[in-house]
């Protein structure tokens, strides 16, 4: 999967379809030259011409006619000749922040070794994956730089990180270290990226390249709702099925930064990496800095193709644990059903009503300890609140599974309530600066996790609960971000990223110490939605809008990195409690199996036709819950124009497939619309409504549904013959 060209010093990173190549220039400098459609490993002199520039200075070495400020690059760095966004920043003692990187050694290796302390992607087998490290050296401060690719052998995806290492004498810090960067030669481009707030995450946004730096990040301790650590840039005139698209994904839950800075030769330089706020990384003298794992896809195939590469990356070699392949239960949620108003009976009586129609499991949700009446108070006090719950967890638990389903629970560890015993106790255990207030968000603040004695607290009172009843699976919720972020234990410039690292630490802890318990994770709803918790947890709460409607547009712009198995979705209650809309239940429910599939609401209170409804919604997922989990997503209409949105699941064999189709606002007398299905096998006969049509006729000439009364939806099941 990896070849290195000796004479011409070239990598040539061969994925399916794909080539990554990257060479060593005469002066030691690691040069960007394609990622694109495959190629052939040959030499690629004279490929990207260097010559002398106004105006970009010449390292003294190289001299006239070469500038690092015009060459493609792989790992850019600042205080040199390159006056673009650097991707790697070191402070030296004494302030300057210079760092020439030349190549000194390189190994190829089958396989891929783990990241220490970070989500990563894996392989099973070394025969999956070859990496390549690169050791870059700065001769005149001693700092180097390993960088790692990763070429898979079935995907067309190359995994990057670095690893900084202080091999100087003096300390230094680390200001900046992103995972990847390269320099896409000019051409037409717009840059996706996924935006929204609370409510209404990850809206695709596509915006032609224009000179300058454009992108997003986060400074709020999180991923974030706001924007989602993935890009993609997509050349002009690719659509969902052809032509160019690559796109950038960061294995990271907390700040980060990914942007595309057009320069004064309209060569793109995309860059994707941790970025926290006043980021200062202290380097003992021999001590190293570990960047985390960017995922670089390219797609020949538009933007679908590129889709479907995350997905089948994320889900089977990033998700781990037993629910990455087991089938995941069709739950039911109090959340919507009952907020903090609930006691047992009305628990089991909306669980009773849910296994009548095929639910598998009961969740609750907020509200089950300590003084928790609202949302003001009990954070922090993991102790089950027998007022509500006589007899406690077990005896709930006890009940649900007598009713033949399983049980679990929401949990929100990372905080406490000023108004909780845990902080009467412990008022120095949260995030703050001293002698400064201490910002709330929804009532609550931040547990300083990376303190040991905090994350030990948390980790034995999570682990106390899980161990008192049998909870088969865990909400693992995070709702506010972080401010005052500054801790006893660390300098400020380092405590975000130690959030982070102590929350991975905690979930790797937890999950292998319960690996029978599915967990999914939340923020707010879809707010740390991002491919480095999906390592821990394999499904998240998409979004607290459960309006189906709405929900076209987030699951849309999800799906664009993230597989449909990892999206939470459930059919809630008419009208919506985001925004009031109502919704047939079909179309609740089609949108909602969709994803990791629940409900959240009290089912004793539907009218008989909608429970009729909802229990054959339920019957159709158990028809294709296999083929939804592990099939590929054809988008076939956006919701964009507002009219019906549309996709289809493609059994990996050709032999099944799923098509939804969303009518959104109806228009009088409208033209029946031309829905070409993608994916089939052409040369196959499936069975559709009773017919059997060519793959051929359904791809080429396709299904012509109608635009159907507001919000309303239908499915049609595909069956090779
Ligand atoms: C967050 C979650 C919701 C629910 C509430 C409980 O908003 O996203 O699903 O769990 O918290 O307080």
């Amino acid at each position: 999967m990896i070849a290195y060209l000796a004479d011409s010093r070239t990598f040539f990173l061969q994925g399916p379809r794909s080539s990554y190549v990257l060479a060593i220039t005469r002066h030691g400098h690691l040069q960007h030259l394609h990622w694109g459609a495959r190629v052939q490993p040959g030499a690629l002199d004279g490929i990207a011409p260097l010559i002398d520039r106004a105006f970009s200075p010449n390292p003294l070495a190289a001299g006239h006619g070469y500038s690092l400020d015009t060459l493609g690059q792989e790992c850019p760095t600042g205080g040199l000749t390159d006056f673009r966004s650097p991707a790697v920043l070191v402070e030296h003692p004494d302030g300057t922040q210079a760092l020439e990187l030349v190549y000194e050694s390189h190994a190829i290796a089958a396989g891929k070794p783990k990241l220490a302390g970070l989500p990563a992607t894996y392989v099973e087998a070394a025969g999956e994956a070859d990496t390549l490290s690169i050791v870059l050296a700065d001769r005149a401060s001693g700092v180097r730089v390993e960088l790692s690719y990763t070429q898979f052998r079935d995907h067309d995806a190359v995994s990057r990180s670095l690893r900084i290492v202080n091999a100087g004498d003096a300390p230094r810090c680390v200001l900046r270290a992103l995972s990847a960067s390269l320099d896409l030669p000019p051409g037409e481009r717009s840059l996706m990226t996924l935006n929204g707030a609370w409510a209404r995450e990850r809206h695709v946004d596509l915006t032609p390249l224009r000179p300058g730096t454009q992108g997003v990040g986060s400074r709020r301790g999180t991923s974030s709702h706001q924007h989602n650590p993935f890009i993609a840039v997509v050349d002009a005139g690719t659509t969902e099925e052809h032509g160019e698209a690559r796109g950038l994904a960061l294995a990271y839950s907390g700040c980060f930064l990914a942007q595309a800075e057009v320069d004064q030769f309209a060569e793109a330089r995309v860059q994707i990496g941790l970025d926290a706020p006043a980021f200062r990384w202290r380097l003992a003298p021999g001590a190293a800095f570990q960047a985390p794992e960017a995922l670089l896809v390219w797609s020949g195939d538009g933007l679908g193709g590129m889709s479907r590469t995350f997905h089948r990356l994320l889900r089977t070699r990033m998700a781990r644990g037993r629910y990455r392949d087991a089938q995941r239960p069709i739950l039911i949620n109090n959340w919507e059903a009952t907020y903090f108003n609930f006691d047992t009976e009305k628990l089991v009586a909306i669980a009773a009503k849910a296994k009548e129609i095929g639910v598998e499991m009961m969740v609750l949700d907020d509200g089950w300890f300590g003084a928790r009446k609202d949302d003001k108070a009990g954070l922090g006090d993991w102790v089950c609140n027998e007022a509500k719950l006589p007899g406690g967890l077990k005896a709930l638990a006890d009940r649900i599974e007598g009713l033949g389903m399983r049980f679990g629970l929401w949990f929100e560890p990372e905080m406490v309530n000023p108004d909780s015993d845990l902080y009467r106790a412990h008022p120095d255990w949260c995030l703050h600066i001293p002698g400064r207030d201490r910002s709330t968000g929804r009532s609550q603040l931040v547990l300083d996790l990376a303190r040991p004695e905090v994350a030990d607290h948390v980790y034995r009172s999570i682990t106390a609960v899980l161990r008192s009843a049998r909870i088969s699976y865990v909400k693992w919720d995070m709702n506010r971000h972080l401010t005052e972020v500054a801790s006893p234990a660390f300098p400020a410039g380092e405590v975000h990223h130690r959030y982070v690292l102590a929350l991975y630490a905690m979930l790797e802890r937890i999950t292998a110490e319960f690996p029978d318990v599915l967990f999914e994770s939340c923020s707010g709803g879809g707010g740390r939605f991002d491919a480095g918790l999906l390592h821990y947890m394999p499904q998240v709460w998409t979004s607290d809008n459960s309006d189906a409607i709405c929900r076209l547009d987030i699951q849309h712009g999800t799906s664009m990195a993230y597989p449909l198995s990892s999206m939470g979705a459930h059919v809630s209650a008419c009208p919506n409690h985001q925004v009031h809309r109502t919704t047939p239940m079909l179309t609740r429910g089609h949108v909602a199996f969709t994803g990791a599939f629940g409900f959240e609401l009290d089912l004793n209170k539907l009218s008989p036709e909608d429970l009729a409804t909802a229990r054959a919604v339920v019957a159709e997922y158990n028809r294709v819950r296999d083929l939804l989990a592990g099939g590929d997503l054809y988008r076939l209409r956006a919701p964009a124009d507002r009219r019906a949105a549309s996709w289809m699941v493609v059994a990996p064999d050709r032999s099944r497939a799923l098509v939804t189709w969303v009518s959104i606002v109806a228009e009088a007398n409208a033209p029946f619309p031309v829905l070409r299905l993608r994916g089939l096998d052409p040369s196959a006969r499936y069975r559709v409504d009773g017919e059997v049509v060519g793959g051929d006729v359904l791809m080429s000439i396709g299904l012509r549904p109608r635009i159907g009364h507001d919000f309303t939806s239908r499915t049609w099941h595909l069956e090779r013959v």
